[in-house]
């Protein structure tokens, strides 16, 4: 399934947050959006998936989801956005309560899902038990549960320390080279998009626009070969050129209104 994204403006009351956000996602590719605080990037990621409705514009999709797809599109948050009384099993069944799905159907998926992420032994754990870099695990196997279309990922692993993003963002990739998963993912750290996306999508600070489009040239097995490095790096200091600015700009605002 492919996403169509044209949202002339968005804002909340006299605030305007978007401005002339236009871009499609191709199913098989990640998109990352990268922009500073406040810009708007959880805005649009809501607007994408329904959670708020624009306030000029639209969202299409076209093309076929995968046909044992339950929902097309789910998110992956920062917080991870655990129930702490259920069990990592009983977290990810939780979503598909909902859904009619026999018995045995139901765990089969859960087993698939828990295989992918690497928690087949942590079923029975609950989340206080687990590591930041674990929950967030369950985060990911409870979205792809449903074999969506497109995760919609929020600063998925901004929560996390440097090394536990690391594997993180090394088993996320492995997972996509396998399955090709189509995802939106938001960050404000560049050196998560230039490992993760096929494109990248650079915003200014609010009301958010599109500053570039970057097309990454590197394949994604090859972002850790030091032979790409210093080709990396350019792309690294292009977009920082963009956004610095931006960035001690946007900082400022925050720290003193
Ligand atoms: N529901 C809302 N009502 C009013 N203002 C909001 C709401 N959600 C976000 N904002 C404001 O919109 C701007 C963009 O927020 P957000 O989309 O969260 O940005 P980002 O994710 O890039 O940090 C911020 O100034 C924020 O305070
Ligand atoms: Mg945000």
């Amino acid at each position: 399934m492919d996403l169509h994204i044209n949202i002339p403006e968005h804002r909340y009351g006299s605030l305007v947050v978007l401005n002339d956000i236009k871009f499609d996602v191709v199913s098989g590719e990640i998109v990352c959006v990268v922009g500073p605080s406040g810009c708007g990037k959880s805005t649009l990621l809501g607007i994408i998936g329904g959670l708020v409705e624009p306030a000029s514009g639209e969202v299409r999709f076209s093309g076929q989801s995968h046909p044992d797809c339950l929902n097309p599109l789910t998110f992956v948050f920062q917080d991870f956005a655990l129930l702490p009384w259920l069990s990592v099993k009983d977290n990810i069944a939780f979503v598909l309560k909902h859904h009619n799905l026999p018995r045995g159907v139901r765990e089969a998926r859960i087993r698939d899902v828990l295989a992918r992420t690497g928690l087949s032994a942590f079923a029975d754990a609950f989340p206080k038990q687990l590591s930041g870099g674990m929950r967030q695990r369950v985060g990911i196997a409870r979205a792809l549960v449903v074999k969506p279309a497109i995760l919609l990922m929020d600063e998925p692993f901004s929560a996390l320390d440097a090394q536990t993003r690391e594997i993180l963002m090394d088993d996320f990739l492995n997972l996509w080279l396998k399955e090709r998963i189509t995802a939106v993912h938001i960050t404000h750290n560049l050196n998560e998009a230039i490992r993760l996306a096929d494109r990248i999508v650079v915003m200014s600070r609010r009301p958010g626009r599109i500053k570039k489009i970057f097309t990454m040239a590197v394949p994604k097995h090859e972002r850790d070969s030091p032979d790409r490095t210093v080709e990396l790096l350019k792309v690294h200091d292009e977009i920082w050129s963009l956004i610095k600015d931006e960035a001690v700009h946007a900082n400022e605002e925050m720290a003193y209104g």
